[in-house]
């Protein structure tokens, strides 16, 4: 399918459907005599979040504000995963939960978005089960938003517009609202040609598409001008990012490291079978960028590997480690499992586990294997019973919650520089951040470095050092002894 790019001419359109509910919205809200609010609600990972920051700023340009209380917003979004069919119940679950406010509010407004609107049987049980659900769009028309808003507003009943063009839209022609002060979400990239076995995501999301390197640097150097201290590159595969002009993604990350005003500088996700010995070379060298290397590796058995269509084998994924752990020594390396593939036997799983062991994760994202309608997988004989599924599943987070305390323990004693990325959830008074290599820390402020009139929150977004006093499993306690 060709690729679409979306010029300033096919925006047009957008912008009047934003002008035209503008004076909507903001009737309403004489009408109503109060503000008009919105609430977007996120699922999955962060092209995701990306996605949602788009559609907060181009409602915020239509006058709405972010709803912050506990009821129900005016106009609710659910951008939705469909990586794994819990995101799935999660929606249908709180689709069921908003039906009396929407039945009450006439002038509420409920739209699903997201990877699950490219699967057919969601739509179909949305327009069955959920009719009151005013819009339904895919993921590769956020841009448009504004348009199927207002039509479907005009309508009055519900509209479902999905296709399965692949768009490229320059992100600068997009209203962005950001949701942290000091970081950046910047998409490098759009959708997945590597089709493995047991995802959904080429699917809902279509073929690879780069964007420019002039484009995506002029927004990197606006970023770094407005302050923002960490900028996250993203893409499904960031590795096989190639440009117009055939610039690959090693190019890109030196230009973005050399832009100033950045103290870190982030990518995600690595494709094992992309990853080159010269990213890791730029990563070691480098003042700015992460020391953290997220490298999916879903199996340690060769012969799952290629049921999973991941094309490199186990002594490739270890070469790579083995270099990286060599060149950046105080860096991290995390990565994603899948346990309980289609076949895989209780060998294939040792080999997992021999894997994770040897590779010694800092930190790793664990998953049961979920068949997605329309993959291949879904269809493979010898899916595993869910009683192995779960008891292997167990093993293995018990082997990894033992490595990623080992890896926060090799902190302690430690002083390192921290972006404070806010307030501790569980205690007010103490912050947290993450280190250059994206270890999470909890730590305390001593009254001589803490700002008159600064509340905890306000620390966000800015640099510290930090003394490591004690390890969690997952995070590690300490003390600030700097304040940047
Ligand atoms: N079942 C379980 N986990 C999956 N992932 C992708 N598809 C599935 C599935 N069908 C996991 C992979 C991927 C991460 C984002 O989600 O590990 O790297
Ligand atoms: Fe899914 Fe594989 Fe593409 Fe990642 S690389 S998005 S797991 S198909």
């Amino acid at each position: 399918m060709a690729i679409i790019k979306v010029g300033k001419e096919d925006l047009k359109n957008r912008d009047s459907a934003l002008n035209e509910l503008r004076e909507y919205f903001s009737g309403l809200s004489a009408s109503k005599g109060r503000e008009i609010t919105y609430s977007v609600r996120t699922y999955g990972c962060q092209l995701n979040e990306s996605d949602s920051e788009k559609l907060c700023g181009m409602l915020e340009s239509m006058g709405l504000t972010e709803y912050e209380g506990d009821k129900t917003a005016d106009v609710v979004i659910f951008n939705t995963c469909a990586v794994r069919e819990n995101a799935e119940d999660r929606l249908f679950g709180n689709l069921g939960i908003i039906k009396s406010d929407r039945k009450n509010d006439k002038d509420m407004i409920v739209a699903v978005c997201g990877c699950m609107t490219m699967v057919e049987k969601n739509v179909d049980k949305i327009r069955k089960s959920f009719p009151y659900v005013d819009l339904v769009f895919d993921p590769q028309h956020i841009h448009l938003f504004p348009v199927y808003l207002r039509d479907s507003l005009r309508r009055k009943k519900q509209l479902v517009n999905i296709s399965a063009d692949d768009y490229i839209v320059d992100d600068s022609l997009v209203p962005i609202a950001r949701k942290r002060k000091f970081r950046a979400l910047v998409p490098i990239m759009y959708g997945c040609n590597n089709f493995c076995t047991y995802c959904i995501v080429p699917y809902a999301r279509g073929r690879e598409r780069s964007r420019e390197v002039g484009e995506i640097i002029e927004e990197l150097e606006i970023l770094a001008y407005q302050g923002y201290k960490e900028v996250m590159l993203l893409g499904q595969n960031v590795n096989s990012y190639k440009s117009s002009e055939g610039d690959r993604f090693p190019a890109l990350l030196k230009a973005a490291s050399a832009i100033k005003g950045f103290s870190r500088i982030r990518f995600m996700s690595s494709h094992p079978k992309d990853i080159s010995d010269e990213i890791i070379e730029i990563m070691a060298s480098s003042s700015n960028i992460e020391t953290h290397l997220h490298l999916p590796l879903q199996s340690g058995s060769d012969r799952i590997l290629k049921l999973m269509n991941r094309p490199y084998d186990i002594t490739d994924y270890l070469k790579t480690v083995h270099y990286f752990r060599k060149m950046v020594p105080d860096g991290s390396l995390s990565t994603d499992i899948i346990v309980g593939f289609p076949g895989e036997t209780e060998d294939d799983f040792k080999r997992t586990l021999d894997v994770v062991s040897e590779c010694a994760f800092d930190s790793a994202f664990t998953f049961q294997y979920s068949p997605r309608p329309g993959t291949k997988a879904a269809l493979m004989e010898d899916q595993i019973p869910h009683d192995v599924v779960t008891e292997r599943f167990g093993r293995l987070l018990d082997l990894q919650n033992n490595l990623a305390y080992k890896s926060n323990l090799a902190k302690v004693g430690k002083t390192e520089e921290i972006l404070i990325e806010g307030m501790s959830s569980t205690a007010p008074d103490i912050l947290t951040g993450r280190t250059m290599s994206n270890h999470l820390i909890n730590f305390t402020i001593p009254d001589s470095l803490k700002i008159e009139g600064k509340s905890a929150d306000d620390y966000e977004g800015m640099l510290c050092d930090v003394k490591f006093t004690s390890a969690r499993p997952y995070s590690v306690d300490g003390e600030m002894v700097k304040l940047k």
